[in-house]
């Protein structure tokens, strides 16, 4: 449609078919690389043997303006390293991703698709099942990770999409992430109205403090990159969501977190009327935190109570640790 449009002029269809067919040369340089225990960085087709059997494997996703030892990004592979995980990917699509912010939104299902094969032919190559992996993405990654599942037709383990991006995406947005892309679809929202979609996407959806900007913490700091809307990367509220995750992969229980309506979470209300209606008061809350009654609280994370679903409140603190664990007031 768009391109006939534009063609009636001569001059935006050249400008249209040059911009395509580089937004595809620039897709097409995405790598994905892997880190092993006790190996340098290799990029996925240089695999010749793994080092242990495929349990679990994470792939992480960068957002805009990022690339894979972006600072956005690099507090989800050192937690995993931490714990010991072994088998961590991570891609780059730093080419696409470093354009301007509409030229990259638009580059997000060629990357998907680079990306996804990559995945496919390494998955095929060392007999990984589908169930093993879990892909992490932030912002524009969240919608990638999306994408990288839909490439699978929903049978990947795990989809985890961090802040996903809002500005230009659309709720049912064909390449934007969706609660039908992995057999789990969690999702962290810590920015919106700005970087951040309030928008459920997932089989589950968290709202830290809201989900709404700012975070605790980042108070100053997004009036900052707010005046500069260009500076997403930089975005504290944004990036909190994989602070948060981060913090989770060794402090599983840190992050617990109550069901609340959307409409409240919506209205950036608080969640007490559906507390009430559980039956729930401070103290009974309290026990079951510290019980880990999860028929009460699920836990926000790499550790996700499985059976959670629907929508999920919880606060934070200012300053790491972010999670309250067993401290957790929801006021
Ligand atoms: C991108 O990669 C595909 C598959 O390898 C190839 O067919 C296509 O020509 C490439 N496109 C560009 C513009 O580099
Ligand atoms: C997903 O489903 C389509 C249509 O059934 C099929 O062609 C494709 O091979 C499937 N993809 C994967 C990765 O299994
Ligand atoms: C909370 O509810 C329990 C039982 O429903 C009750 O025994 C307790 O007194 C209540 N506590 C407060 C602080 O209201």
């Amino acid at each position: 449609m768009a391109k006939t449009f534009y063609c009636w002029l001569p001059f935006f269809c050249q400008l249209w078919g040059i911009q395509t067919l580089s937004l595809q040369s620039l897709a097409n340089q995405s790598r994905i690389y892997i880190y092993e225990q006790t190996a340098q960085e290799q990029s996925l087709e240089q695999v010749q043997q793994l080092q242990a059997e495929v349990q679990s494997l994470k792939l992480i996703v960068h957002g805009f303006l990022g690339s894979r030892t972006h600072s956005s990004i690099m507090p989800l592979r050192n937690a995993y390293e931490a714990q010991g995980y072994e088998h961590i990917l991570v891609a780059d699509w730093s080419p696409a991703a470093n354009l301007d912010y509409a030229s990259s939104r638009r580059a997000i299902w060629k990357v998907s698709q680079v990306l996804a094969k990559q995945l496919q032919q390494f998955l095929g190559k060392h007999n990984v099942p589908l169930h093993a992996v879990h892909v992490i993405g932030h912002s524009l990654g969240a919608h990638i990770a999306g994408c990288i599942g839909r490439y699978f037709n929903g049978s990947l383990a795990r989809v985890t999409g961090l802040d996903p991006a809002l500005p230009l995406f659309t709720p049912r947005a064909d390449d934007s992430l969706q609660s039908t892309a992995a057999q789990l679809v969690d999702v962290i929202h810590t920015d919106y109205p700005f970087f951040g979609d309030h928008t459920p996407r997932g089989t589950v959806d968290f709202y830290p403090n809201f989900g709404r900007t700012p975070q605790p913490g980042c108070e100053e700091v997004d009036l900052l990159s707010a005046s500069k809307l260009l500076l997403e990367a930089y975005s504290c509220s944004h990036n909190r969501a994989v602070l948060f995750y981060a913090e989770s992969i060794g402090l599983p229980k840190n992050f617990p977190a109550i069901p609340c309506r959307w409409q409240q979470l919506r209205a950036g209300n608080n969640c007490w009327a559906h507390l009430q209606e559980a039956n729930l008061n401070s103290s009974r809350l309290q026990q079951a935190i510290s019980s880990m009654d999860v028929s009460q609280v699920v836990y926000m994370g790499e550790q996700l109570t499985r059976s959670a679903t629907s929508y999920y409140y919880l606060q934070t603190n200012a300053a790491p640790p972010f999670g309250q664990g067993v401290h957790a007031k929801f006021s």
